[in-house]
This record gives structure tokens, sequence and C-alpha cells, in this order.
């Protein structure tokens, strides 16, 4: 197979300047194979605990310079639609259009439901969430004028449901949501939206995680995050064949996760006692049918016409 290049094609990767990190290697290997890159990170969030060090857009700029990459970095936060604003900008100034969003900044803290406070509950939203909002609304303007983009969002198999991380995971669940629902909208203007939920030796994983954790020892010997990485440039490449997927990339294993609806059963006479009575045929996985986007026809909805709130 002949090598699949992003000449010509402009990619920002949010959060990308830490090092050994996700973000970095995302950019390292587009920009390895032509892709002009916007390397953006704010360098350290000032209310995470433990992080080892301190990321640097322009340290990680650099060294694609000096690979013979095309670079720049930029200072801007996600959390805030100026600053998602101002990302978009820095790749329009800078090499005249955005092509690729790879939404990989955010912060993370576990802890156990009930003693997480508000205020750090929040700030998962805000950064994780939120972030990737604000960056792909701000770039989305300029995908549809061009008629083609790709976006990539980074989840985390703690979406599925891990204890002790209620807010970082429903940060992810949430961006998966918004994956599809974007890639959805984003299908008939040539644009693709697809998730990635990744896993590496990174500073987020030496915040999150004790020392001598197994998990931590784990990644540090066999999960280097450029294994993340081709996964994460083949969605973001022309070629890529889906939307509104969830692709797992971890240590070199690929994988799908994707939602499925059980065939469960009809009763219009529905009582309580008919559910439990009938709980297996809901449960009963035979015929489940995997959930595309765009599988339901919204076409008959008639959606009221928005009016922005004052
Ligand atoms: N490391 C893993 O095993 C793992 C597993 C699942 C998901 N992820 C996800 O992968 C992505 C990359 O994480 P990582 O492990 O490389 O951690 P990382 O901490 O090295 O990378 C995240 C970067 O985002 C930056 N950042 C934080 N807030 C920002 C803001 N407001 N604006 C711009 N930049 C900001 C940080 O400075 C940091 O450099 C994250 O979305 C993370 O949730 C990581």
């Amino acid at each position: 197979m002949t090598d699949l290049r992003f000449d010509g094609r402009t990619a920002i990767v949010t959060g990308s300047g830490g090092n050994p990190s996700l973000g970095r290697a995302h950019a390292m290997l587009l920009a390895s194979r032509g892709a002009q890159v916007v390397v953006n990170d704010i360098g350290s969030d000032p209310e995470m605990r433990n992080y080892p060090g301190t990321a640097s857009a322009e340290t990680v700029a650099d060294e694609i310079r000096a690979a013979g990459g095309r670079a720049v970095a930029d200072t801007n936060s996600v959390a805030t639609p100026e600053g998602g604003q101002a990302i978009i900008s820095t790749a329009l100034d800078a090499f005249g259009s955005v092509d690729i969003l790879v939404n990989n900044a955010a912060i993370s803290v576990g802890a156990p439901f009930e003693v997480m406070t508000p205020h750090d509950f929040q700030r998962h939203i805000d950064v994780n969430l939120m972030g990737a909002v604000w960056c792909c609304q701000a770039a989305w303007p300029h995908m549809q004028a061009k008629g083609y983009g790709r976006i990539v969002n980074t989840t985390s198999s703690s979406m599925t449901g891990f204890a002790d991380h209620a807010a970082y995971a429903t940060s992810k669940g949430a961006l998966w949501s918004l994956t599809r629902c974007l890639a959805a909208e984003g299908a008939p203007q040539g644009i693709k939206v697809n998730a990635i939920s990744p896993g590496a030796f990174t500073r987020m994983a030496c915040a999150t995680l004790e020392d001598d954790s197994p998990l931590l020892q784990h990644s540090k010997a066999k999960l280097p995050a450029e294994l993340s990485s081709p996964a994460v440039a083949y969605l973001s490449h022309e070629d890529c064949p889906v939307n509104g997927e969830c692709i797992d990339s971890v240590g070199g294993v690929v994988q799908r996760t994707y939602m499925s609806r059980t065939t469960g059963f009809t009763e219009t006479a529905l009582t309580i006692e008919t559910v439990a009575e009938r709980w297996d045929e809901v449960m009963d996985q035979v015929g489940a049918e995997t959930i595309g986007i765009g599988d339901m026809d919204t076409s008959e909805w008639k959606i009221r016409p928005y009016e922005a709130a004052r």
C-alpha cells in the first residue's frame, strides 16, 4: 500500500505540548506525513495536581520543524469560546485553512463521586467536553465552506463506566454523543467526525495513578503514545472510511467500540409485570443491531426554527 499522506492539509492537535503525550505523538506523525500542524497547549492546567513537568507547544512545534515539518505553536485554552476561535485563527493565519481537528486536550482527576467537589466536576466538563465543542464550533464554518473536514474527538474507555471516574468519564461519554451528532450533521457536508479511545504512558497517566500502580508500570513498559497515533491519523485522512465511530487504539491493539440495541419485545398492553416477565427478551443479545448514525429518519420531525435566548 502506498503511504497515506496529508500534504496540503492543516491539522490542529489540541493539548499536544506534553512529552510523553498522545497529542505530541499525533502531531509528530501527521507532520511527518506532510500535514502542517498547529500544536496547541496551555502548558499546564493551574489546578491539576501531581502532573510531572510542564507541556510546551513551542517545544513540540520546534521538534516538528527540526525534523523538516511545518508547525506553529498555539497557547490558547480550549475551555472558552474565545479560546476555541483563537486556536482556529492560528491555523488560518499560519496556513490558510483547517482540514483536521484532533480534540485531544483534557484534564483528569479521579475521585469517588461523593467527594469530588462541584468545581472539579464542572472543570472536567468545561475542558474535556466544552473545549471540544468550542473548537468544533469555530472550525465548523470553515469546513462547511470547504465541503471537507475531519474531526477526531478523544474519548476514553472510562466512558463505559469506571468507578471513581464519574467526572472524567461523563465528559468523555458526552464527547462521544457530540461525535455522533456532529457526524450526522457533517455527513452531507463532507465532514467526518469520529472518536478515538487511546491509552498510553503520559503525564496524565503519571498524575492520576500512584507511582507503584501496576497499570502505570504496564503503560510505561507497553503503551507508548506513538502506538495510538496511526489510528488517529487514519481517521484524520481523506480516505477515512467511517463516520461517527469510536476506535480504541492502545498499545498496538485497534478495536471498535459501538452502540447496539437488542430486539426486545413489543406489547401495547404493557404493564410492569409484562416487563418483569419478559425481561430476558429485553436483555437477549441475539439479533442485536448496531446503531449507526442517521439510522433514524428525522426528516419528518420538523424541528422548530432556532431562536437564540437573550
Ligand atoms: N493516557 C491515557 O492512557 C489516556 C486514556 C484514555 C484517554 N486519554 C485521553 O487522551 C488525551 C491526551 O491525554 P494524555 O494522556 O496525552 O495526557 P496529557 O496530560 O499529556 O495531555 C493533555 C494535554 O492537554 C493540555 N491541556 C489541559 N487543559 C487545556 C486547555 N484548557 N487548553 C489546551 N490544552 C490543555 C495539558 O496541558 C496537557 O498537555 C486526553 O483527552 C485524555 O483524556 C488518555
